[in-house]
């Protein structure tokens, strides 16, 4: 029986969202040989998520990855499958929204619906799927597909069409597309959510925002400045128009929250310069088709952020394009206020270890925000929950 009520908390008040990003990995959202970076310890991921999902966090984000980043670290060599993840997530919280991340050359639309259903019911309503249609080739290659570079985005606008249609209900149907040929599609149960679970895509290519105006409900993207904000939004926005919709924008961020400011910057400093695994460094920029280095050519896409700009280090261990919010609580506080007021609906977090750094964030920022308008003050008994 469907939820008269779903309470997905990506579709809540709260000015300015906040989740969880690539905990599901070894390395979390580093590249770095620190010793204390994340070692993706399932109990520890579960300890972190029952932290986020306490404090009002609206989501836990998992990356999907097939292989490691090779280099000394090897980040992502170790990876808990998205779907699995997030089931299990799921149950074990009670209102924050849990995302699963599919490639769309390896999963079938009717096998994407039956999974995120299956969410939906465990989580009341709190699924997302983060639809994602493939960069790195070596990841691939373990499933013996090719990705099309051209036509990805056109294969998951399409299986994101099959998808959507399967659980809007109704009776059977065929499907003959371009790269879809499916007989007597249906499927039971049809989500929680309605018309479908919430969907977020990541692109940043001009085709990436268009798939996202066509079929995400929040647009995912790397942003390491906000200088960038104004031109990224207008041209997000110029796409929107075209499919008359407006969807949220997020950014992915990194947090090293410390109650001095010296003592972030040279946690900062300490992981991803004195520790950077330079050659998992290496491999993504290869992967993505990029140089390596400070003002290296990036097909447009920012990779350096403020700490490699001010000292012509390399930082190579902070994950590329992820935007570093490094200070006392109240800088990060104020980071985010900023991405607020430049019309961002939200940001991932990460940090290097996230159980240890969580509780920090929770205690110190999070309340902040609330002071700030940002967010409201977590609720006693989370609508929608019925897991306890
Ligand atoms: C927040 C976020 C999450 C992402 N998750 C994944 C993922 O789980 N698996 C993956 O292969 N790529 C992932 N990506 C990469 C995107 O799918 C995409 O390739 C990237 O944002 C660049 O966009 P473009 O390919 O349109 O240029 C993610 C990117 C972002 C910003």
């Amino acid at each position: 029986m469907s939820d008269p009520d779903p309470t997905n908390p990506m579709r809540g008040p709260n000015r300015f969202k906040l989740g969880i990003f690539s905990a599901n990995c070894d390395g979390g959202l580093t590249m770095s040989l620190a010793p204390e970076r994340w070692r993706a310890d399932w109990d520890d991921i579960v300890a972190m998520c029952r932290i986020a999902d306490d404090a009002g966090l609206e989501f836990i984000l998992p990356v999907a990855k097939w292989r490691g980043y090779q280099g000394k670290a090897n980040i992502y060599g170790r990876s808990y499958e998205t779907l699995t993840h997030s089931a299990a997530i799921g149950a074990l919280t009670k209102r924050i929204c849990v995302f699963s991340t599919i490639h769309v050359p390896l999963v079938t639309p009717a096998f994407g619906a039956k999974a995120l259903a299956t969410i939906d019911h465990v989580t009341h309503g709190r699924a997302g799927l983060n639809i994602v249609c493939g960069w790195n080739q070596e990841e691939f290659d373990l499933h013996g597909v090719t990705i099309d570079q051209d036509r990805r985005y056109e294969h998951g606008l399409e299986w994101f069409k099959v998808w959507s249609k399967l659980l809007e209900g109704g009776p059977e149907f065929d499907w003959k597309g371009e790269f879809f040929d499916l007989k007597r599609l249906s499927t039971d149960p049809l989500s929680v959510q309605k018309p479908r679970p919430l969907v977020m895509s990541a692109g940043f290519s001009p085709k990436g925002r268009d798939f996202a105006a066509q079929a995400a409900d929040a647009l995912f993207t790397t942003m390491t400045d906000l200088e960038q904000a104004p031109a990224f939004l207008a041209d997000v926005a110029a796409h929107m128009a075209r499919y008359d919709r407006s969807v949220p924008v997020y950014v992915m961020g990194h947090v090293v929250c410390r109650p001095t400011r010296a003592e972030a910057d040279d946690f900062y400093h300490y992981f991803a310069e004195e520790h950077a695994d330079a050659d998992g460094q290496a491999y993504y920029r290869r992967q993505r088709g990029t140089k390596v280095g400070v003002g290296a050519a990036t097909a447009g896409r920012p990779l350096e952020n403020r700490f490699m700009r001010q000292s012509g280090k390399r930082y190579d261990g902070a994950y590329p394009g992820t935007f570093p919010m490094v200070g006392t609580p109240d800088d990060v506080a104020a980071d985010m206020a900023r991405m607020a007021a430049a019309g961002l609906a939200g940001c991932s977090v990460a940090f290097l270890d996230y159980l240890k750094e969580i509780p920090y964030f929770v205690a110190e920022v999070v309340p902040r925000l609330e002071r700030m308008g940002l967010r409201a003050p977590v609720s006693a008994a989370p609508a929608g929950d019925r897991s306890r």
